[in-house]
């Protein structure tokens, strides 16, 4: 059965700006998110609290947090790897936070500097400290069905390293695919073994890059297997700089194209999405690769 609804979470501004290889101004980021709420949008990914060298792109996350007009019923989250992240995502008084751990040693030694275990040692008092102050955290797992160092990852492997991430005590686990390999098969097998290792559905989101051309594919497999929180990318813009060969996430237009054709209610209007994604290619000098926004933006 198809869910009646879809929460999508927006992580264009953070997923896709962090891939940009210019610098976007904050101004620009302010007016993206701003346009991204009155397109109807609820939760809104707003940035990183990252290192500054890491991804440079994000470096502005106190400026633009302390600049942005935060609408009530809106919910930003920020990701947060460590305790010097979370006590500046505090500072400027985030109200929800995501960690973002790995499947795979490789990634997790090329995103964190560090192994699988040595992340959720890092990320424990991260995110009890975040539980006590009444925070939302959601948890990142990337790499869930292919890796570039690493190739195809068993289930058996993703499926512990969602427990491990969930048993630190977060409201929501997002399943990436970072690299868009996946396939619907694959996605429907994944659900399977996580919610048979005791992760309720409710509580995931999916997380797809459209790598492959499979994002669509892989969503309405989801929907079919009980999830109703999904991760797109206004425009479909994004990738991840630590993950070679990680194009844009799924288009959030492609995404509420088939959902308003299924009756699938979002709270998005498409027409005031595709606006903002052709000024946002304006601004980043090129066209957006959602095929919605082509066909409707012209
Ligand atoms: P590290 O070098 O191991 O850090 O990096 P450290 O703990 O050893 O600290 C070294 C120095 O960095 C110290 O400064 C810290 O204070 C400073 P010093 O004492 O030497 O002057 N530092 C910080 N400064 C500012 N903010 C911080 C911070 N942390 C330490 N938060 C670290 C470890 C985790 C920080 C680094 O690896 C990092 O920033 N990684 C982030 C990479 C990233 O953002 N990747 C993209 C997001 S993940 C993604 O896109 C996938 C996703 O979309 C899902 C999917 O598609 O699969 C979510
Ligand atoms: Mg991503």
């Amino acid at each position: 059965d198809l869910p009646e609804r879809v929460t999508i979470c927006e992580v264009g501004p953070r997923d896709g700006l962090q891939n940009e290889s210019a610098i976007v101004p904050v101004g620009v980021k302010l007016e993206f998110l701003d346009r991204l709420v009155a397109a109807g949008h609820r939760v809104v990914e707003a940035t990183s609290f990252v290192h500054p060298k890491w991804v440079p792109q994000l470096a502005d996350a106190e400026e633009l947090l302390s600049a942005l007009d935060r609408h009530p019923g809106v919910r930003y989250p920020v990701l947060v790897p460590n305790a010097k992240g979370l006590s500046r995502a505090l500072a400027a008084g985030v109200d929800e936070i995501a960690i973002f751990g790995s499947a795979t040693e490789t990634f997790a030694q090329r995103n964190l500097n560090r192994s699988v275990a040595e992340s959720i040692e890092m990320f424990a008092p991260v995110v009890a400290t975040a539980r006590d102050r009444g925070l939302r955290v959601r948890a990142y797992l990337s790499m869930c069905f292919g890796d570039p160092w690493e190739g195809p990852v068993p289930l058996r492997q993703v499926a512990d390293a969602a427990v491990a991430l969930m048993s630190l005590g977060c409201t929501e686990l997002s399943l990436g695919d970072t690299i868009g390999v996946a396939t619907p098969g694959q996605v429907r097998a994944l659900l399977h073994a996580v919610s048979d290792a005791g992760v309720g559905l409710e509580q995931v989101a999916v997380h797809f890059h459209d790598t492959y051309g499979q994002a669509l594919a892989n969503t309405l497999a989801a929907l079919e297997s009980g999830i109703s929180i999904v991760d797109a990318s206004a425009g479909g813009l994004g990738g991840c700089p630590y993950a070679e060969s990680a194009t844009g996430n799924l288009a959030t237009e492609d995404l509420v194209w088939q959902l308003d054709g299924l009756g699938i209610e979002t709270g998005v209007d498409l027409g005031t999405l595709v606006e903002t994604s052709v000024w946002m290619a304006r601004q980043l000098g090129r066209p957006s690769p959602s095929r919605v926004v082509q066909a409707l933006g012209g």
